[in-house]
């Protein structure tokens, strides 16, 4: 087996490298690194862990208003996802009008929002919930239907802030051609001002490394373009997402885009996989199906509550990929209290024996390990020593916590 290409090393040397030529006296690798990063958080005192909640886009594209938006909110309570921790109702594109008002607002589109946003903020957050809404570092959003905030960035964050918005996607089409990191910033520092605290989710597709300059700007960074709902474009998210993990931390995280599970294009089993791997990579889990209308199967996916106790565990550090030979790879990540989550994965097309050595996973090698099963909900009788093995179906996995004993 090889070991996995290491580009995340890479980036942390290059993190290194700027914080050695920052600081004077050289205190120490991880302390160096350790003060870097902590220095570089964006200080909103959000994201401790991945935020979660819905999100409009990925079932309804452009065919949002507020009744689907109100009802999602009803549903989220009345399924007890919002118990679980997914609090977050997030209008994606096409809720404004083409046209500022006169004064150069914002509106809400009138035939599609005719109650406005701040009194749909006033029943999501009657609910228990937060809203979250969409805008562009361009001219234009993505799908030309809404001006975007480029040149008017404290005018769209106070108009937020006055709504009540708790969340703010912000995309970059129709951008002019200048760099995100110089339109980015101006967002982030019109939020501060704003007086709310409103998580930032930027969404530049990954194109300058967000990983690499995001955590002093937003809450999260995409480091992918659109995920759609198939198996091949999940899990190359998942991959081209991974190569970031040693850059995710508690305030700031990589985002390899929403949850398609539910929406009907992978078998269940892939869902398992999708959100499995979401959960390790501590990545945002924003619910992309239509919540008033979930079979069974997706809503004991997404009701998993040792998977989202992993993505929500407050040591906050994105789980990677450790191990891969052809189709088989292990995934795995520490987690509080001295425990490991592990996933055995198999991407092809037969079932294989899958065995995570201890020494691969971040376990001392002779330890006696107590293991759960995440899916099967139950923790296994026999005890293991030195690794782990399961027979895993094609596009499937398993997923266990492993907790050394002895
Ligand atoms: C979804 O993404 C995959 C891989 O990224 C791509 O091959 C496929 O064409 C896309 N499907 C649709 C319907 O856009
Ligand atoms: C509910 O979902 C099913 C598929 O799971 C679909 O056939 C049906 O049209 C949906 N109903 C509504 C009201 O969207």
């Amino acid at each position: 087996m090889d070991r996995s290409p290491s580009f995340s090393s890479l980036i942390l040397l290059l993190l290194l490298l700027c914080s050695l030529t920052c600081s004077s006296a050289l205190k120490g690798f991880n302390h160096n690194i350790a003060d870097h990063l902590r220095r570089n958080l964006l200080a909103n005192g959000l994201a401790l862990t991945p935020p979660m909640g819905w999100n409009s886009w990925n079932h309804f594209g452009c065919q949002i208003d507020e009744k689907i938006i109100r009802e999602t909110a009803d549903a989220l309570v009345a399924t007890g996802l919002s118990k679980l921790g997914y609090t977050y109702v997030n209008i994606d594109d096409c809720w404004a009008e083409l046209s500022r008002d006169d004064k150069g607002n914002l509106v809400a589109k009138k035939s599609t929002f005719p109650s406005g946003i701040k009194a749909l903020a006033d029943y999501v957050h009657s609910k228990g919930l937060k809203l979250g809404i969409y805008s562009d570092a361009g001219y234009f959003t993505c799908s030309k239907k809404m001006p975007g905030s480029l040149h008017h960035e404290e005018q769209d964050a106070r108009t937020f802030a006055s709504w009540g918005i708790d969340y703010l996607k912000y995309d970059n089409c129709n951008n002019g051609g200048s760099r995100p990191t110089v339109r980015y910033p101006i967002m982030t520092r019109a939020l501060l001002k704003a007086g709310r605290p409103i998580f930032f989710s930027l969404c530049e597709w990954g194109d300058l490394h967000p990983a690499l300059w995001g955590a002093k700007v937003g809450n999260s960074w995409r480091t992918t373009n659109d995920i759609n709902d198939s198996w091949d474009s999940m899990i190359s998210r998942a991959d081209m997402n991974e190569v970031y993990a040693d850059l995710a931390r508690p305030g700031g995280w990589n985002d390899p885009d929403m949850l398609e599970v539910g929406n009907g294009g992978m078998r269940t089993n892939e869902y398992i996989v999708h959100f499995s791997l979401w959960a390790l990579s501590k990545a945002p889990l924003l619910l992309g199906c239509d919540i008033r209308n979930m079979t069974e199967e997706t809503k004991m996916i997404i009701s998993n509550k040792e998977v989202i106790a992993v993505n929500q565990d407050p040591l906050g550090v994105q789980g990677k990929k450790v191990r891969m030979e052809g189709d088989i790879e292990i995934w795995a990540g520490p987690l509080s209290g001295n425990r490991v989550v592990a996933v055995l994965l198999n991407r092809g097309p037969v079932r294989y024996s899958i065995t995570a050595f201890w020494d691969d996973i971040g376990i001392p090698p002779k330890s006696v390990v107590q293991a759960t099963d995440l899916w099967e909900h139950k923790t296994l009788e026999r005890q293991f020593v030195d690794k782990i093995s399961a027979t895993v179906d094609s596009h499937s996995c398993k997923m266990y916590v492993l907790k050394p004993i002895a």
